[in-house]
């Protein structure tokens, strides 16, 4: 099942909870909150209060992702804040399997991100254990960066071993998601689709939102065809602001 979580990073922080109210009515599924500790990633978002607030308006799952080093020790806080998914970056984990058993032993569902220059191989392990996979398609840190298309074949791999080894994992995907990208990481096999500038930074969330969806679904209607012109021709987005129909 396709799903849209937008990004709320870009959401105007002044007005987030009519913000991210608006995306759910445009069909939103799941709210995808973005955790970053200036060490990890250069930037500095939000933390557990945030997610209290939001828990308090919003019925759909949130999607805590965790940009943060020593996870462990703010999980048992998002989880108490009503985070539903918590997910944790391989990088970022010397103890993965500890790390997402925590998550799990604290209620949540839990979630593996790998960023762009990290290889499916070293989830082997852990593909078991996850409710989700979080394939990074820019590099974290910041909303509005340029899709990288080497995560195309990411998404597709782990589709095929999700088949071979009979696992039940969703994939997600993350970063420069908009009407140019949404097609093919829906075609390699994506599910959760996180888009943040493209949804909060031009125009209304709701209507970004039935837009995007509609492309999305659109797209896992249709067979594979290879890789879209957009991306067989190497252009890509422009951080994903415009949501017009071509
Ligand atoms: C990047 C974050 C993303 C980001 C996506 O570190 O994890 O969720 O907000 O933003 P867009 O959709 O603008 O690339
Ligand atoms: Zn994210």
């Amino acid at each position: 099942m396709i799903e849209l979580a937008p990004s709320i990073l870009s959401a105007d922080f002044a007005r987030l909870g009519a913000e991210a109210q608006s995306a759910v009515e445009g069909g939103a599924t799941v709210l995808h909150v973005d955790v970053m500790d200036g060490r990890f990633v250069p930037n500095i978002t939000i933390g557990p209060p945030v997610v209290a607030s939001l828990r308090k308006v919003l019925k759909v799952p949130l999607d805590c992702h965790l940009m943060i080093d020593r996870p462990d020790d703010l999980i048992p806080a998002f989880a108490e804040a009503g985070a539903a998914w918590i997910s944790v970056h391989q990088e970022a984990c010397v103890h993965l399997d500890r790390t997402l058993h925590l998550i799990a032993a604290h209620g949540c569902k839990p979630g593996v991100v790998i960023n762009p220059a990290t290889p499916v191989h070293v989830l082997d392990e852990v593909l078991p254990l996850v409710h989700h996979v979080l394939v990074m398609s820019v590099n974290p840190g910041f909303g509005g960066q340029t899709f990288i298309h080497s995560s195309l074949k990411k998404i597709e791999l782990l589709s095929k071993i999700r088949d071979s080894r009979r696992l039940g994992f969703r994939i997600e995907v993350d970063g420069g998601i908009h009407h140019e990208t949404v097609a093919d990481v829906v075609r390699a096999g994506a599910e959760i689709l996180v888009a943040g500038s493209a949804i909060f930074e031009h125009g209304e969330p709701g209507a970004n939102a039935r837009l995007l969806l509609k492309f999305a679904l659109n797209a896992a209607e249709q067979p594979i065809q290879g890789l879209s012109s957009a991306v067989a021709g190497g252009v890509t987005g422009d951080g994903g602001n415009s949501l017009s129909l071509p």
